[in-house]
Protein backbone atom coordinates (compact mmCIF):
# COMPACT_ATOMS: atom_id res chain seq x y z
CA UNK A 1 0.00 0.00 0.00
CA UNK A 2 2.36 2.59 0.56
CA UNK A 3 4.17 1.52 -2.95
CA UNK A 4 0.59 2.44 -4.37
CA UNK A 5 0.89 5.94 -2.31
CA UNK A 6 4.80 6.44 -3.11
CA UNK A 7 3.98 8.27 -6.23
CA UNK A 8 0.73 10.81 -4.98
CA UNK A 9 1.76 14.19 -4.19
CA UNK A 10 5.56 13.70 -4.61
CA UNK A 11 7.90 16.11 -6.17
CA UNK A 12 10.19 14.54 -8.19
CA UNK A 13 12.86 16.61 -8.03
CA UNK A 14 13.19 16.29 -3.85
CA UNK A 15 11.50 13.36 -3.39
CA UNK A 16 9.36 14.88 -0.89
CA UNK A 17 5.56 15.04 -0.50
CA UNK A 18 3.51 17.86 -0.50
CA UNK A 19 0.12 16.72 0.48
CA UNK A 20 -1.98 19.87 1.58
CA UNK A 21 -5.14 19.34 2.81
CA UNK A 22 -7.77 19.78 0.49
CA UNK A 23 -5.21 20.01 -2.47
CA UNK A 24 -5.33 17.73 -5.79
CA UNK A 25 -2.76 14.81 -3.81
CA UNK A 26 -4.82 15.12 -0.82
CA UNK A 27 -7.91 14.35 -2.37
CA UNK A 28 -6.28 11.31 -4.37
CA UNK A 29 -5.21 9.99 -0.92
CA UNK A 30 -8.80 10.66 0.02
CA UNK A 31 -9.80 8.18 -2.78
CA UNK A 32 -7.24 5.74 -2.19
CA UNK A 33 -8.84 5.57 1.29
CA UNK A 34 -12.12 5.08 -0.07
CA UNK A 35 -11.13 2.12 -2.00
CA UNK A 36 -9.76 0.03 0.56
CA UNK A 37 -12.10 0.56 2.32
CA UNK A 38 -14.71 -0.72 -0.50
CA UNK A 39 -12.29 -3.37 -1.19
CA UNK A 40 -12.84 -4.81 2.29
CA UNK A 41 -16.34 -4.15 2.52
CA UNK A 42 -16.05 -1.73 5.18
CA UNK A 43 -19.09 0.90 5.40
CA UNK A 44 -17.46 4.26 5.02
CA UNK A 45 -18.28 7.57 5.59
CA UNK A 46 -16.96 11.02 6.12
CA UNK A 47 -17.92 13.35 8.83
CA UNK A 48 -19.07 16.78 8.65
CA UNK A 49 -15.40 17.69 9.77
CA UNK A 50 -13.57 16.09 6.84
CA UNK A 51 -12.25 13.35 8.65
CA UNK A 52 -12.63 9.56 6.42
CA UNK A 53 -14.00 6.36 8.64
CA UNK A 54 -14.34 2.70 7.44
CA UNK A 55 -16.06 0.43 9.66
CA UNK A 56 -15.45 -3.18 10.44
CA UNK A 57 -18.99 -3.49 12.42
CA UNK A 58 -21.80 -1.22 13.33
CA UNK A 59 -20.16 1.13 15.41
CA UNK A 60 -23.24 2.61 17.06
CA UNK A 61 -24.03 -0.71 18.25
CA UNK A 62 -21.25 0.14 20.66
CA UNK A 63 -18.02 2.15 21.53
CA UNK A 64 -15.73 0.77 19.22
CA UNK A 65 -12.02 0.34 18.81
CA UNK A 66 -10.80 2.61 16.40
CA UNK A 67 -7.01 2.75 14.50
CA UNK A 68 -5.45 5.48 11.96
CA UNK A 69 -3.50 8.52 11.37
CA UNK A 70 -3.25 11.01 9.03
CA UNK A 71 -2.38 11.42 5.00
CA UNK A 72 -1.56 15.11 4.80
CA UNK A 73 2.23 16.03 4.93
CA UNK A 74 4.02 18.50 6.03
CA UNK A 75 5.56 20.59 2.99
CA UNK A 76 8.39 18.58 1.34
CA UNK A 77 7.69 15.69 3.69
CA UNK A 78 8.37 11.79 4.09
CA UNK A 79 6.80 9.24 2.98
CA UNK A 80 5.98 7.76 6.56
CA UNK A 81 4.54 10.31 8.64
CA UNK A 82 0.65 10.08 9.11
CA UNK A 83 0.54 7.11 6.13
CA UNK A 84 2.39 4.70 7.81
CA UNK A 85 -0.49 4.70 10.63
CA UNK A 86 -3.77 4.35 8.02
CA UNK A 87 -1.57 1.57 5.55
CA UNK A 88 -0.86 0.22 9.33
CA UNK A 89 -4.77 -0.04 9.98
CA UNK A 90 -5.64 -1.86 6.97
CA UNK A 91 -2.89 -4.05 7.01
CA UNK A 92 -4.05 -5.10 10.24
CA UNK A 93 -7.76 -5.52 9.82
CA UNK A 94 -6.20 -8.46 6.52
CA UNK A 95 -3.78 -10.11 9.66
CA UNK A 96 -6.95 -10.41 11.74
CA UNK A 97 -9.20 -11.19 9.17
CA UNK A 98 -6.74 -14.18 7.71
CA UNK A 99 -6.58 -15.31 11.04
CA UNK A 100 -9.92 -15.42 11.02
CA UNK A 101 -10.47 -13.41 13.99
CA UNK A 102 -14.39 -11.90 14.63
CA UNK A 103 -14.21 -8.76 16.84
CA UNK A 104 -16.72 -8.25 19.61
CA UNK A 105 -16.62 -4.91 19.26
CA UNK A 106 -16.98 -2.58 16.22
CA UNK A 107 -13.20 -1.56 14.45
CA UNK A 108 -12.98 1.89 12.68
CA UNK A 109 -9.82 2.64 10.97
CA UNK A 110 -9.74 6.53 10.49
CA UNK A 111 -7.55 9.65 8.58
CA UNK A 112 -7.89 12.27 10.47
CA UNK A 113 -7.86 15.69 8.17
CA UNK A 114 -5.52 18.21 8.08
CA UNK A 115 -3.21 16.75 10.76
CA UNK A 116 0.05 19.03 9.93
CA UNK A 117 -1.89 23.09 9.50
CA UNK A 118 0.91 23.09 6.44
CA UNK A 119 -1.84 24.60 4.70
CA UNK A 120 -3.67 26.80 6.79
CA UNK A 121 -1.56 27.55 9.92
CA UNK A 122 -3.26 24.84 12.69
CA UNK A 123 -2.57 21.50 13.69
CA UNK A 124 -4.71 18.94 14.02
CA UNK A 125 -7.93 20.73 12.60
CA UNK A 126 -9.93 17.44 11.89
CA UNK A 127 -9.70 16.01 15.29
CA UNK A 128 -9.71 19.30 17.17
CA UNK A 129 -12.87 20.38 15.32
CA UNK A 130 -14.56 16.53 16.52
CA UNK A 131 -13.82 16.72 19.81
CA UNK A 132 -15.02 20.85 19.69
CA UNK A 133 -11.17 22.04 20.96
CA UNK A 134 -11.43 23.86 17.71
CA UNK A 135 -14.17 26.69 17.76
CA UNK A 136 -15.79 26.29 14.31
CA UNK A 137 -16.06 29.85 13.51
CA UNK A 138 -11.93 29.88 14.16
CA UNK A 139 -11.73 27.01 11.61
CA UNK A 140 -13.79 28.69 8.86
CA UNK A 141 -11.75 31.99 9.22
CA UNK A 142 -8.41 29.89 8.96
CA UNK A 143 -6.27 31.23 5.93
CA UNK A 144 -3.94 29.78 3.45
CA UNK A 145 -0.49 31.76 2.06
CA UNK A 146 -2.81 32.61 -0.81
CA UNK A 147 -5.53 34.48 0.93
CA UNK A 148 -7.81 31.53 0.91
CA UNK A 149 -10.16 30.28 3.86
CA UNK A 150 -10.88 26.44 5.13
CA UNK A 151 -14.02 27.54 4.40
CA UNK A 152 -13.87 28.93 1.08
CA UNK A 153 -11.65 25.60 0.43
CA UNK A 154 -14.22 22.96 1.57
CA UNK A 155 -16.95 24.80 0.19
CA UNK A 156 -15.16 24.42 -3.48
CA UNK A 157 -14.91 21.07 -2.72
CA UNK A 158 -18.64 20.32 -1.76
CA UNK A 159 -18.27 19.98 1.79
CA UNK A 160 -20.86 22.43 3.82
CA UNK A 161 -17.95 24.82 6.16
CA UNK A 162 -21.56 25.64 8.21
CA UNK A 163 -21.52 21.65 9.41
CA UNK A 164 -18.06 22.16 11.24
CA UNK A 165 -17.68 21.48 14.68
CA UNK A 166 -17.79 19.47 17.94
CA UNK A 167 -19.72 16.22 16.48
CA UNK A 168 -20.84 14.19 19.39
CA UNK A 169 -22.98 11.02 17.21
CA UNK A 170 -19.00 10.22 15.65
CA UNK A 171 -16.95 10.90 19.01
CA UNK A 172 -19.40 8.42 20.81
CA UNK A 173 -18.27 5.74 18.29
CA UNK A 174 -14.86 5.80 19.30
CA UNK A 175 -14.52 3.92 22.74
CA UNK A 176 -10.44 3.80 22.31
CA UNK A 177 -8.16 5.08 19.44
CA UNK A 178 -4.90 3.84 19.14
CA UNK A 179 -2.24 5.61 16.53
CA UNK A 180 0.72 3.82 14.81
CA UNK A 181 3.09 6.48 13.47
CA UNK A 182 6.79 6.18 12.78
CA UNK A 183 8.65 7.54 15.59
CA UNK A 184 10.43 11.19 14.77
CA UNK A 185 13.70 11.01 16.93
CA UNK A 186 16.23 9.00 17.44
CA UNK A 187 15.12 7.58 20.92
CA UNK A 188 13.82 4.61 20.06
CA UNK A 189 15.82 1.68 19.54
CA UNK A 190 13.65 -1.25 19.68
CA UNK A 191 11.67 -2.07 16.32
CA UNK A 192 7.79 -0.87 17.83
CA UNK A 193 7.54 1.64 20.77
CA UNK A 194 4.39 3.37 22.89
CA UNK A 195 4.23 6.79 23.77
CA UNK A 196 4.36 7.93 27.49
CA UNK A 197 3.68 11.58 26.64
CA UNK A 198 3.25 14.88 23.89
CA UNK A 199 5.03 17.58 24.74
CA UNK A 200 3.39 20.84 24.96
CA UNK A 201 3.74 22.73 21.89
CA UNK A 202 2.68 25.59 20.00
CA UNK A 203 3.27 28.20 17.10
CA UNK A 204 3.35 32.30 17.23
CA UNK A 205 3.27 34.53 14.20
CA UNK A 206 5.91 37.40 14.50
CA UNK A 207 5.39 40.38 12.74
CA UNK A 208 8.26 42.51 11.88
CA UNK A 209 7.36 46.17 10.39
CA UNK A 210 10.04 48.01 8.18
CA UNK A 211 10.19 50.75 5.64
CA UNK A 212 10.26 49.82 2.14
CA UNK A 213 13.03 51.47 0.13
CA UNK A 214 15.08 50.96 -2.48
CA UNK A 215 18.02 48.97 -2.34
CA UNK A 216 20.57 50.94 -4.31
CA UNK A 217 19.88 54.57 -3.01
CA UNK A 218 19.14 54.07 0.30
CA UNK A 219 21.95 54.28 2.86
CA UNK A 220 22.87 52.00 5.58
CA UNK A 221 22.47 54.42 8.60
CA UNK A 222 18.60 55.55 7.15
CA UNK A 223 17.23 52.16 6.87
CA UNK A 224 14.58 50.34 8.65
CA UNK A 225 14.70 47.03 7.37
CA UNK A 226 13.07 44.47 9.18
CA UNK A 227 14.81 41.47 7.92
CA UNK A 228 17.24 42.30 11.10
CA UNK A 229 14.66 42.48 13.45
CA UNK A 230 13.82 38.56 12.12
CA UNK A 231 17.13 37.88 12.24
CA UNK A 232 17.68 38.71 15.96
CA UNK A 233 15.01 37.12 16.69
CA UNK A 234 16.10 33.90 15.33
CA UNK A 235 19.51 34.32 17.27
CA UNK A 236 17.50 35.33 19.73
CA UNK A 237 15.21 32.02 19.83
CA UNK A 238 18.26 30.06 20.15
CA UNK A 239 19.86 31.38 22.58
CA UNK A 240 16.69 31.62 25.06
CA UNK A 241 15.94 27.74 23.91
CA UNK A 242 19.62 26.82 25.13
CA UNK A 243 18.80 28.70 28.39
CA UNK A 244 15.67 27.03 29.14
CA UNK A 245 16.07 23.22 27.55
CA UNK A 246 13.50 23.73 24.85
CA UNK A 247 13.40 23.70 21.49
CA UNK A 248 12.44 26.89 19.47
CA UNK A 249 12.42 27.18 15.31
CA UNK A 250 11.43 29.47 13.26
CA UNK A 251 10.55 27.40 9.85
CA UNK A 252 8.45 29.20 7.94
CA UNK A 253 9.01 33.09 6.87
CA UNK A 254 7.12 35.80 4.11
CA UNK A 255 8.61 38.44 3.10
CA UNK A 256 6.51 41.32 1.52
CA UNK A 257 6.62 42.25 -0.65
CA UNK A 258 9.62 39.99 -1.88
CA UNK A 259 11.81 42.13 -3.94
CA UNK A 260 15.90 41.30 -4.59
CA UNK A 261 16.29 45.01 -4.67
CA UNK A 262 14.27 46.95 -2.30
CA UNK A 263 14.08 47.03 1.65
CA UNK A 264 10.63 44.95 2.69
CA UNK A 265 7.94 46.51 4.52
CA UNK A 266 7.64 43.14 6.46
CA UNK A 267 8.51 40.00 7.71
CA UNK A 268 6.30 38.09 9.19
CA UNK A 269 8.14 34.52 10.73
CA UNK A 270 6.81 31.76 12.32
CA UNK A 271 8.03 30.37 15.75
CA UNK A 272 7.54 26.78 16.52
CA UNK A 273 8.08 25.80 20.85
CA UNK A 274 8.23 23.11 22.31
CA UNK A 275 9.60 21.60 25.54
CA UNK A 276 8.56 18.84 28.14
CA UNK A 277 8.18 21.73 30.74
CA UNK A 278 5.36 24.03 29.90
CA UNK A 279 6.22 26.88 32.11
CA UNK A 280 10.10 26.67 30.33
CA UNK A 281 8.05 26.92 26.89
CA UNK A 282 5.93 29.87 27.53
CA UNK A 283 8.97 31.73 28.96
CA UNK A 284 10.60 31.64 26.17
CA UNK A 285 7.77 32.45 24.00
CA UNK A 286 7.29 35.52 26.54
CA UNK A 287 10.91 36.75 26.67
CA UNK A 288 10.60 36.35 22.45
CA UNK A 289 7.67 38.18 22.29
CA UNK A 290 9.27 41.79 24.66
CA UNK A 291 8.09 44.38 22.24
CA UNK A 292 7.27 42.63 19.50
CA UNK A 293 3.63 42.19 17.39
CA UNK A 294 2.84 38.51 18.10
CA UNK A 295 0.00 36.37 17.44
CA UNK A 296 -0.46 32.96 18.86
CA UNK A 297 -1.86 30.45 16.52
CA UNK A 298 -2.38 27.11 18.17
CA UNK A 299 -1.75 25.97 21.34
CA UNK A 300 -1.52 22.40 22.42
CA UNK A 301 -1.10 21.69 26.17
CA UNK A 302 0.96 18.33 27.87
CA UNK A 303 -0.55 15.07 26.86
CA UNK A 304 0.01 12.05 29.12
CA UNK A 305 -1.59 8.99 27.94
CA UNK A 306 -3.65 6.93 30.36
CA UNK A 307 -0.87 4.63 32.04
CA UNK A 308 -3.16 1.80 32.21
CA UNK A 309 -4.13 1.81 28.21
CA UNK A 310 -0.39 2.42 27.88
CA UNK A 311 0.90 -0.58 29.69
CA UNK A 312 -1.64 -2.98 28.53
CA UNK A 313 -1.07 -1.64 24.55
CA UNK A 314 2.94 -1.75 25.90
CA UNK A 315 2.83 -5.67 26.89
CA UNK A 316 1.07 -6.80 23.80
CA UNK A 317 3.11 -4.92 21.35
CA UNK A 318 6.07 -5.68 22.76
CA UNK A 319 8.07 -7.65 25.49
CA UNK A 320 7.11 -4.82 26.52
CA UNK A 321 7.77 -2.03 24.10
CA UNK A 322 9.92 0.47 25.58
CA UNK A 323 7.77 4.07 26.74
CA UNK A 324 9.03 7.45 25.07
CA UNK A 325 7.90 10.33 24.89
CA UNK A 326 7.59 12.90 22.09
CA UNK A 327 7.83 16.10 20.56
CA UNK A 328 5.76 16.08 17.74
CA UNK A 329 2.06 16.46 18.00
CA UNK A 330 -0.67 14.02 17.12
CA UNK A 331 -4.57 13.51 16.87
CA UNK A 332 -4.43 10.45 19.35
CA UNK A 333 -3.10 13.64 21.61
CA UNK A 334 -6.16 15.50 20.80
CA UNK A 335 -8.27 12.92 21.11
CA UNK A 336 -6.52 12.22 24.77
CA UNK A 337 -7.25 16.01 25.79
CA UNK A 338 -11.01 15.32 24.73
CA UNK A 339 -11.20 12.57 27.35
CA UNK A 340 -10.88 9.53 25.07
CA UNK A 341 -8.88 6.91 25.85
CA UNK A 342 -6.27 6.96 23.46
CA UNK A 343 -2.45 5.01 23.12
CA UNK A 344 0.09 5.62 20.68
CA UNK A 345 2.30 2.81 18.94
CA UNK A 346 5.51 4.07 17.28
CA UNK A 347 7.86 2.25 14.67
CA UNK A 348 11.25 2.78 14.57
CA UNK A 349 13.49 5.96 12.98
CA UNK A 350 16.87 4.35 12.22
CA UNK A 351 17.91 7.59 11.72
CA UNK A 352 15.44 9.90 13.24
CA UNK A 353 14.87 12.40 10.62
CA UNK A 354 11.23 13.42 9.94
CA UNK A 355 9.51 16.47 8.54
CA UNK A 356 11.95 15.94 5.54
CA UNK A 357 12.11 13.53 2.24
CA UNK A 358 14.93 11.52 4.06
CA UNK A 359 12.40 10.49 6.91
CA UNK A 360 12.25 6.44 6.38
CA UNK A 361 11.40 3.38 7.85
CA UNK A 362 12.89 -0.22 7.36
CA UNK A 363 10.06 -2.69 5.74
CA UNK A 364 10.70 -5.17 8.86
CA UNK A 365 10.41 -2.42 11.65
CA UNK A 366 6.94 -1.76 10.11
CA UNK A 367 5.90 -5.53 9.73
CA UNK A 368 6.40 -5.57 13.36
CA UNK A 369 4.12 -2.29 13.55
CA UNK A 370 1.37 -4.18 11.77
CA UNK A 371 2.35 -7.17 14.08
CA UNK A 372 1.94 -5.37 17.51
CA UNK A 373 -1.22 -3.06 15.99
CA UNK A 374 -3.20 -6.33 14.67
CA UNK A 375 -2.39 -7.41 19.05
CA UNK A 376 -3.34 -4.59 20.30
CA UNK A 377 -6.60 -4.60 18.51
CA UNK A 378 -7.67 -7.98 18.56
CA UNK A 379 -6.82 -7.50 22.22
CA UNK A 380 -8.67 -4.00 22.60
CA UNK A 381 -12.18 -5.98 20.83
CA UNK A 382 -12.07 -8.62 23.29
CA UNK A 383 -12.55 -6.28 26.60
CA UNK A 384 -13.15 -2.82 27.03
CA UNK A 385 -10.56 -0.67 28.79
C1 LIG B 1 3.29 17.22 13.81
O1 LIG B 1 3.86 16.60 12.97
C2 LIG B 1 3.97 18.21 14.56
O2 LIG B 1 4.39 19.21 13.99
O3 LIG B 1 4.17 18.01 15.76
MN1 LIG C 1 4.15 15.43 11.10
MN1 LIG D 1 1.99 12.65 11.87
Amino acid sequence: MLEVLAGIGRNRRTGGYRRDAWSPAELELREWFRQEADARGLDRHEDRNGNLWAWWGDPDRKPGVVTGSHLDSVREGGAFDGPLGVVSAFHAVDVLRARGFTPSRPLGIVSFSDEEGARFGMPCVGSRLLTGILPPERARGLTGDDGVTLAEVMRAQGRDPAALGRDRETLARVGVFVELHIEQGRALTAPVGVAAAIWPHGRWRFDFHGTADHAGTTALADRDDPTLKYAQAVLAARGVAEKLGVLATFGKVMIQPNNANAIPSLVSAWLDARGADEDAVRRLVAELSEGQEVVCESWTPEVTFPAALRDRVAAIAGHPAPILPTGAGHDAGILASAGIPAAMVFVRNPTGVSHSPAEFAEPGDCAAGVTALAAVLADLCGEAP
